[in-house]
């Protein structure tokens, strides 16, 4: 009979809790996945006296979750803190130093502190393994280390921050502002202690970064992501893209190129009947493309107890059925320097201005596009509002450089109000 793996859970809010849960309401069944028991020795929080729902007096309570990650009775320590450093991070590598393994769900620290972490587990013959720091419920690490390992993958997408989805997809439906519904989210309580990690897209560029480097055999580098948030986005960009067959999605894409590795989070607009186009709400998408398998959509919870502790429950089980895959799908110190590539991948984009009511206008406009080697696909200009005319056009595939030269140029201009929104279409 194999001994019992024993967890040290640190961190004891909505994933800790359906963590517990889990392991209380499946112990047989998890039991005979496994081939052992699955048991919690102790457990640490901010809090010991909060009434989270479910029993924790049977587990031993430690203040310090770096004294929890060192205990002898702890094979697997659970980090569900959070936070790129601090405790997470002293408690993680103390896990390791002491030899044990480490399930997460801290993308923010593996974004980060991945490689580092990665490399001192794998000195020490640990595991790090973190499901349910990307997409919550939806097993995409598992995917890409495990089901598409035979693949050259080609390219990764995900709309992985429900917040922003919901955000997206409430002002269409509703024709809120952006400012409006981002209240309501706040309210329903999905937005992250810090809004600027979800509306930023940090949380999902953290997520991208980390599919990227098992994807791509790279070391995760988020600082090479190219960043842009959500809060920009206006009710009227959001009505225009679906009247052009688009909606506009906080969308995560990593692709080799030519020029190296490409890395961006950003809105853009997606064909509506596409199957991002199509989701709704706090879900989440992943897609997945390989050169032998083609395109895999995966689509579920990103987030919540249930999908998340179902996630690091996946962990845990592997785990304890002996399955030891690199923190990022091949030996850290075989992953390769990351050259980064901005936006190398040409494309066409959504163009929103305001153009000033006057003879020439239009015709400065296209000049600007002409002269930085744009082609204008199509184009409307609505009636005017006061002293200036709404303006969008879609143009042809084009560099992102050429691209930002235009912008440049147009808020130089006389006849342009401020900087064009300016958004990339995303064919798929
Ligand atoms: N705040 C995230 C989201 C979940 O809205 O999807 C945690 O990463």
């Amino acid at each position: 009979m194999t001994a019992p793996l024993r967890l040290g859970i640190a961190g004891l809010g909505t994933v800790g809790t359906g963590v517990i849960k889990i392991v209380r309401r499946h112990r047989d069944m998890l039991e005979a996945r496994a081939g052992r028991e699955i048991v919690i020795s102790a457990v640490s929080a901010r809090s010991k006296g909060k009434d989270r729902g479910v029993p924790i007096s049977g587990y031993d309570w430690v203040d310090d979750p770096v004294a929890l990650a060192r205990r002898d009775d702890v094979d697997v320590f659970v980090e569900l803190m959070g936070g790129t450093d601090g405790p997470a991070k002293a408690a993680s590598e103390a896990a390791i130093a002491a030899g044990k393994d480490v399930v997460t769900a801290n993308k923010a620290m593996l974004a980060v502190h991945g490689h580092e972490l990665a490399l001192a587990a794998e000195k020490q013959n640990r595991v790090i393994r973190f499901e349910a720091a990307v997409a919550g419920g939806i097993p995409v690490v598992k995917a890409l280390t495990e089901g598409l390992t035979g693949n050259d993958m080609t390219r990764v997408m995900g709309v992985m921050n429900g917040t922003c989805n919901y955000i997206l997809t409430r002002m269409e439906s509703s024709g809120l502002s952006y400012a409006e519904v981002f209240e309501e989210a706040n309210k329903l309580g999905y937005l992250e202690a810090d809004p600027t990690l979800d509306v930023g897209g940090i949380d999902a560029g953290h997520k991208l970064a980390l599919l990227a480097a098992i994807a791509f055999g790279t070391r995760v580098s988020f600082d090479a992501m190219e960043l842009e948030g959500i809060e920009q986005v206006t009710i009227e960009d959001i009505r225009q893209a679906a009247d052009m067959g688009y909606r506009i999605k906080l969308l995560g894409v990593a692709q080799k190129t030519g020029r190296g590795l490409e890395q961006r989070m950003s809105p853009c607009l997606v064909p509506s009947g596409s199957p991002l186009g199509q989701l709704e709400n706090a879900t989440n998408m992943a897609v997945l493309e390989g050169d032998a398998v083609g395109q895999i959509v995966l689509r579920g919870a990103g987030a919540g107890e249930g999908p998340t502790a179902s996630a690091v429950m996946a962990d845990i089980v592997d785990i304890a059925r002996g399955i030891r895959v690199p923190t990022f799908g091949r030996p850290a110190d075989q992953l390769d320097e990351p050259v980064a590539a901005h936006s190398a991948t040409p494309a066409p984009y959504y163009l929103r201005m305001a153009l000033e009511d006057k003879p020439g206008a239009l015709a400065k406009v296209a000049t600007i596009l002409g002269a930085s080697g744009i082609s204008i696909n199509r184009m409307r200009q609505y009636s005017h509002q006061e002293t200036t005319a709404p303006v969008l056009i879609v143009t042809h595939k084009t560099q992102r450089e050429a691209m930002e030269h235009a912008l440049d140029a147009f808020e130089r201009t006389d006849v342009v109000a401020g900087r064009p929104v300016a958004l990339r279409i995303e064919n798929l």
